[in-house]
């Protein structure tokens, strides 16, 4: 397995949810982490209890592709190295298909695909020095299959997003990069706080988190394309 200390990990929408236990956890194991989110102090705050010399935050927002740029930089130039992505910043309207707005569809698109593509393509020199450069796309089993009549919009971009992750794993294999989808169902966090599903039964974004940590430690040798995790008796692959 790789040894994680000294390498740099960059996660998107570090402040809450399955972001910041992404952070917690590359970082308890060795990662320096380099954080993005779109509000600072939020993020500080949110990382206050175990933050230290090995973490550094930075203003991402997805509706401003310029702040992407200047993530990936400012870590290069603080750190020396990138050697992993971490997609995770998204955003679900959960409209069904009646009441789907344009205006909405554009703001997952903005969010959910192009913001990890052009970080992507950023990240990508500073990856490919690493020699084994690590992506995680957080993408969701709604870029696996469409449940129903839920959320198609959003079902729409992150099926884009994993056509992107798949195509960034065959275009980056020979660089020894790994890229890895994590496609989960239900996790408890904010996102999932009105879906009207009972709380107790979802994934725990910590089990998710320690799941990923350890994938991207694998070798070069041992590449784990997608990870679907559930909490449902669903039919999946
Ligand atoms: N929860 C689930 O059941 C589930 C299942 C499958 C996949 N996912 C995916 O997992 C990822 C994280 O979701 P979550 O459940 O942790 O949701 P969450 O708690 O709502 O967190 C979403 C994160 O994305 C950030 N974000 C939103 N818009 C952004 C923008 N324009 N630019 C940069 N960052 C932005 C948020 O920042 P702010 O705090 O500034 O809004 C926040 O950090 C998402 O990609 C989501 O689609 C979630």
């Amino acid at each position: 397995m790789i040894d994680p200390r000294g390498r740099v990990m960059m996660v998107s929408g570090a402040n809450r949810g399955i972001g910041a236990a992404l952070a917690r956890q590359f970082h308890s194991e060795g990662w320096i982490v380099s954080l993005g989110a779109r509000n600072i102090d939020q993020l500080e705050l949110s990382i206050q209890e175990w933050a230290d010399e090995n973490v550094s935050c930075h203003m991402y927002d997805a509706f401003e592709p310029a702040s992407g740029d200047s993530w990936v930089q400012a870590t290069a130039d603080l750190r020396g190295r990138i050697d992993g992505l971490t997609n995770n910043a998204g955003i679900g309207h959960m409209e069904g298909l009646s009441d789907l707005s344009e205006k909405n569809l554009d703001e997952m698109w903005a969010v959910n695909v192009k913001g990890p593509l052009r970080l992507i393509q950023k990240a990508l020199p500073f990856l490919t020095v690493s020699g084994e450069g690590r992506i995680v796309n957080v993408v969701s089993l709604s870029g696996k299959r469409v449940k129903g009549t839920f959320a198609p919009g959003y079902a729409m971009t992150k099926h884009a997003l994993l056509a992107l992750h798949h195509a960034v794993r065959h275009a980056t294999f020979d660089d020894g990069i790994r890229v890895t989808a994590i496609c989960p169902g239900y996790v408890e966090t904010d996102m999932t706080s009105a879906f009207g599903v009972d709380p107790s039964i979802m994934i725990q974004a910590d089990d998710l988190a320690e799941t990923v940590a350890t994938i991207v430690r694998l070798p070069n040798t041992a590449t784990v394309a997608e990870i679907l995790m559930t909490c449902e008796p669903e039919v999946l692959g």
